[in-house]
């Protein structure tokens, strides 16, 4: 271990019970040296404390590691080239947090220990910086224009829109969207479609009942509306070279990026069979069935087994996504895709542990932490 990485777990153990204080404690102090940044986040903070913990811990954790820790700094970098944070706020971050440390860590805290901090705090401040920067053409965010905007049921909207300048994404990936009814705020939000000429992405969003993005988006959108999308992100990607068959499992808006990944196979397979489960608790929450069901019509590889959990007027399949996908037996030798809610991915990756699914072989996004 280098006297850096020793000093910097040393004296994270000086504040580490009053984690929660101390992120409070430093977003006040950054906050008050430039009062603008304060609307750059969100009204509730709790998740971005964890967050900035988390990220601060792993930080601590890969310094001794150049290149785990430059990607992981750098990929941040890149995620918050939408906030278009200037070398000066990068100053103002670094301030406040020693300030934090010193504040919360009280006497015991030495010279070592703020010189430490200093320079991994400059280590990340540069890694972020490269990450920014290291695809020149690449914009801080794309305006693109609302072009149809569905609602499918109560809570799912489908819409299309077009970013003005080329967006570059590969099927599978998602990225952050900003809606003109709730600026400043990001989300993720999985592209539902295969790169087109036209330039033109699909997302299917599923409003929360006190989800503030996810109502502006499924609820008060327009056709004409200009939204923001941030970089697109994500490895659930296909593997080009593989020949194996594929098994997708979807529940609700998961279904989103495995439509794109369905539409990708559909420009050049002939040889995999893909077989798609697609669950949801009730028939209305299958929102996207009647274009399934063409595709399915339209290429003799693929299949889709829909199955409702809790809808007693439904025939087809019943239960959680995850016990129909066991009930049609192994498949041990496929490539498996996997996108849903928190819950329903953990327990479709218990699932498919069960079955003795190689994990090399499973590619997954869920919509929350799991
Ligand atoms: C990789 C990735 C891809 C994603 N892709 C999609 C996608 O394609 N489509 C999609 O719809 N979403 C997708 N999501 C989820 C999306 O990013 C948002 O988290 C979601 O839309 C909620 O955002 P919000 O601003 O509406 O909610 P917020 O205002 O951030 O509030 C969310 C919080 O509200 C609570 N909550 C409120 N109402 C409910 C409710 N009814 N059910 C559960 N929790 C509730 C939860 O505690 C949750 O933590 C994806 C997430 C990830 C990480
Ligand atoms: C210096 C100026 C910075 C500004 C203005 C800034 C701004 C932001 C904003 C606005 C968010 C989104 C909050 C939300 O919507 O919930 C965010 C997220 C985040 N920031 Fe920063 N940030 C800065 C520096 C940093 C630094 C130096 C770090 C690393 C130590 C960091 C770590 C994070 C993390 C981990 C997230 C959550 C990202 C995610 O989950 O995708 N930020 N930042």
């Amino acid at each position: 271990m280098t006297d850096l990485s020793r000093a910097l777990k040393e004296s994270w153990t000086l504040v580490e019970e009053r984690q929660d204080k101390l992120a409070s404690y430093f977003y006040a102090r950054f906050f008050a040296s430039n009062p603008k940044l304060r609307e750059l986040f969100p009204v509730h903070m709790d998740p971005q404390r964890a967050r900035l913990l988390r990220a601060v811990v792993t930080a601590i954790q890969t310094i001794d590691d150049p290149e785990r820790f430059g990607a992981y700094i750098r990929a941040l970098g890149r995620n918050h080239r939408k906030y278009q944070v200037s070398p000066a706020q990068y100053d103002l971050f670094g301030t406040a947090l020693l300030d934090a440390l010193r504040t919360f860590a009280g006497d015991r805290w030495s010279t070592e220990y703020d010189q430490a901090w200093r320079e991994a705090y400059d280590l990340i401040r540069r890694n972020m910086i490269l990450g920014a920067e290291e695809d020149p053409s690449a914009l801080p965010f794309w305006p693109a224009e609302v072009i149809t905007h569905e609602r499918r049921g109560a809570d799912v909207a489908v819409f299309t829109c077009r970013p003005l300048q080329p967006f570059i994404y590969r099927p599978g990936q998602y990225a952050e969207l900003e809606s003109p009814h709730q600026p400043q705020m990001w989300r993720r939000y999985s592209i539902a479609n295969a790169p087109r000429v036209d330039n033109v992405l699909e997302f299917h969003v599923r409003a929360l009942s006190t989800g503030l993005v996810s109502s502006a988006l499924a609820h008060r959108l327009r056709p004409g509306d200009l939204i923001r999308i941030a970089a697109p992100a994500g490895s659930m990607t296909l593997d080009n070279h593989s020949t194996r068959d594929v098994v997708c499992v979807a529940g609700g808006t998961g279904l989103a990026p495995i439509k794109a990944l369905i539409e990708q196979l559909a420009q050049h397979n002939t040889a995999r069979w893909v077989h798609v489960f697609f669950g949801a608790r009730n028939r209305d929450d299958l929102y996207d069935l009647p274009r399934l069901a063409e595709l399915t019509t339209r290429h003799s590889w693929l299949s889709v087994v829909p199955a409702c959990s809790e809808d007693p007027t439904w025939d087809g399949e019943r239960g959680n996504i995850p016990d129909v996908l066991a009930r049609q037996g192994p498949r041990s030798n496929h490539d498996f895709f996997v996108s849903g809610s928190a819950a329903m991915v953990k327990a479709t990756l218990g699932t498919l542990a069960e079955l003795q699914v190689p994990a090399v072989r499973i590619k997954y996004d869920a919509l929350g932490e799991i």
